[in-house]
């Protein structure tokens, strides 16, 4: 049996039939995030933000809009943003395929229907893509300020617009200096993909948030396509403790795929 088979086998067991063949390029709006880890935007103020792995998501460029910084990012912004608005069409309508597969696994209440989840899946894609271009054309500019066509140096020419905000980078390693963030969102990756990402990748890309994150990271969710909680968490909540992180499973008000309703907290202990 191919690993694909195992997947919808298991899938099956549960009354689920997920079928996403790779983990796709879509985004969440600013709405969804503050649901999903129970923000709230007065406690956001004055916070040095990442989300990773960022997707299409349009909450750095909202956030960005309201004056706080939210550095994203995604193996993804490697590509052109051309190539990213293609494969970020391509993946909304593959991970709504999947949804309508398997329509009786989500709850309705907050998008009401498929085509209100296509419209908001669409508005942060190009939210995301309208900021994208904006701010890899503002480099752009800076890079070749000099007139000459040639590049200067970027932190003499770096501006509100031109703030690195979206960041290539392949997990487990990351681009940034310890404790660069104070605050580290990580939605729809580490545990929801578990049948492709192994407990050796979830451990290192913690370590990784962890080394990176000055106060807190947040995980949602907490279980993988099937509604089932990771099978590793205990040892990773574990990894945590000993890296000097209280751990715990929190609700969060926020439920589209049933069973995925509460986030993994980890928060660096004083001292
Ligand atoms: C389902 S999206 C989640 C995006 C966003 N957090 C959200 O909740 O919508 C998963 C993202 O993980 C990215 N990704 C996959 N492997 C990665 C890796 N090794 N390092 C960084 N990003 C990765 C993909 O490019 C994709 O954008």
């Amino acid at each position: 049996m191919s690993r694909d088979e195992m997947s919808a086998a298991k899938n099956n067991e549960n009354g689920r039939d997920h079928q996403l063949d790779r983990i796709v390029f879509i985004g969440r709006t600013y709405d969804e995030y503050r649901r999903m880890f129970r923000l709230h935007e007065r406690n956001l103020v004055g916070r040095k933000i990442l989300d990773c792995p960022a997707g299409s998501c349009s909450f750095a460029a909202e956030m960005g809009a309201r004056g706080i910084e939210v550095v994203a990012c995604d193996i993804a912004y490697s590509q052109s943003s051309d190539e990213l608005a293609s494969r970020g069409e391509a993946d909304v309508a593959h991970a709504i395929e999947d949804v309508e597969r398997n329509h009786d696994s989500y709850r309705w209440d907050y998008f009401g229907g498929v085509g209100a989840l296509r419209y908001t899946r669409m508005k942060a894609l190009n939210g995301f893509l309208a900021d994208f271009r904006r701010t890899r054309t503002a480099e752009l500019e800076a890079e070749t300020e000099g007139g000459d066509g040639f590049p200067v140096d970027r932190r003499r020419t770096r501006t509100p617009a031109n703030s690195g905000r979206y960041v290539a980078a392949a997990l487990p390693a990351l681009p940034f200096a310890d404790g660069a963030f104070d605050l580290i969102l990580s939605a729809n990756f580490l545990f929801l993909y578990a049948d492709r990402l192994d407990l050796a990748f979830h451990a290192a890309t913690l370590r990784e948030l962890m080394r990176v994150a000055r106060e807190e990271i947040r995980l949602f969710p907490v279980v993988n396509f099937s509604g089932e909680r990771y099978a590793h968490m205990d040892f990773i909540m574990r990894v945590a403790g000993s890296a000097g992180f209280e751990a715990r499973v929190a609700p969060v008000p926020y439920e589209f795929a049933l069973g995925a309703n509460a986030m993994l907290q980890l928060t660096r202990v004083p001292g």
